[in-house]
């Protein structure tokens, strides 16, 4: 029985289209900042005597039906290593519950983690990277720690995840705001796959994420905060001008997704560095210095009450150990 732990990702440069859907393989780069606060542990063991996979997450047995993409990747694992036993996966994700934040990034790192030291496999970093790639994109980058780049590549080698910088050296840090919603959400494969199809601003998508990226990675090497996070909020509002201008057009933002971004813009005007992102969600996420961090919190409790503030700093890249010998794998 082996284990992996993997932290969930958000990332400043938007992963939003692929160009193959069964590879996923992505349309542009994208990059990230890996997080401490949320993660996935998974434990998967091969098991002869299975007649199919069984699947819990948070200690609930899952059906079949919804087992389905966690089973079509280890069929994937499987195939690689060999081998034809079914599986026993148990998965937790440690995320404060409604946090919006439990991504499929570290559930499927986690998973290809485990699943491949379990089937025998001595994956590097970047194979696993690329494993990842295969259960959900996002997941690509949660395999590394800090800021992460994700390149795009052109085929099943091509495309992995690397370390822009991965232990942290200056005070970037981020702050969940939780806004839970009730309405059914358009997952992002789905919304990414209209955007592609139907936006008119795809092309100029390609192009804003290629000097997003120069500018941010220049950022980064200055550790120039109020610069990176201009790059991100501007790159994600772009990326959901591709959700407005599909056809249909639809947003994932609620009217608390917009009192979040106006609150941040009127902390900016009061002289704190703060700046705003969101995913295929309503939550919005905000980077600042860490040093900001007791100013930022009070100003947003001026619109939110505390308990939906969730501050995380960056986290570390994937660990995968033995269950019973506790040697640690990677
Ligand atoms: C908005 O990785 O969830 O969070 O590859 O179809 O599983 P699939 O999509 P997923 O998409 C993430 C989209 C995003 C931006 C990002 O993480 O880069």
């Amino acid at each position: 029985m082996t284990t992996a732990k993997a932290h969930t990702n958000i990332a400043l440069i938007k992963y939003w289209g692929k160009k193959d859907q069964q590879l996923i393989i992505p349309q542009t780069d994208s990059l990230s900042l890996t997080l401490n606060e949320f993660y996935t542990t998974t434990q998967v063991v091969f098991d002869p005597t299975l007649t199919t996979d069984q699947v819990s997450i948070n200690h609930h047995r899952l059906t079949p039906a919804a087992a389905q993409r966690t089973s079509a990747f280890l069929d994937l694992v499987r195939q690689r290593a060999g081998r034809t036993e079914f599986a026993r996966v148990n998965s937790i994700n440690h995320v404060p519950t409604a946090a919006g934040l439990a991504s499929s990034a570290s559930a499927f790192a986690a998973l290809a983690g485990a699943a491949s030291a379990a089937a025998g496999m001595q994956l590097n970093r970047r194979e696993l990277s690329r494993l990842a790639r295969r259960g959900s994109g996002s997941a690509t980058r949660s395999i590394y720690g800090g800021l992460v780049e994700w390149h795009r590549g052109h085929d099943d080698h091509s495309s992995y995840a690397e370390p822009v910088m991965e232990k942290l050296d200056f005070g970037l840090e981020m702050l969940a705001i939780m806004i839970n919603t009730k309405k059914k959400k358009i997952t992002s494969r789905q919304g990414m796959q209209a955007s592609v199809a139907t936006s008119p601003y795809y092309a100029s998508w390609r192009q804003v994420v290629a000097n997003d990226m120069q500018a941010i990675k220049a950022a980064i090497q200055q550790r120039d905060i109020p610069t990176i996070g201009h790059i991100a909020e501007e790159n994600a509002l772009r990326m959901h001008a591709l959700t407005l201008s599909a056809d249909p057009g639809y947003s994932y933002f609620n009217s608390q997704t917009l009192t979040a971004m106006r609150a941040v813009r009127a902390l900016r005007k009061r002289g704190i560095k703060c700046y705003y992102t969101m995913d295929a969600g309503p939550n919005v996420k905000v980077i600042y210095d860490h040093r900001d961090r007791e100013r930022v919190i009070a100003g947003l409790s001026q619109y939110f009450d505390r308990s939906q503030l969730i501050v995380s700093a960056a986290g570390p890249g994937i660990q995968i150990w033995d269950e019973k010998t506790k040697k640690v794998l990677l």
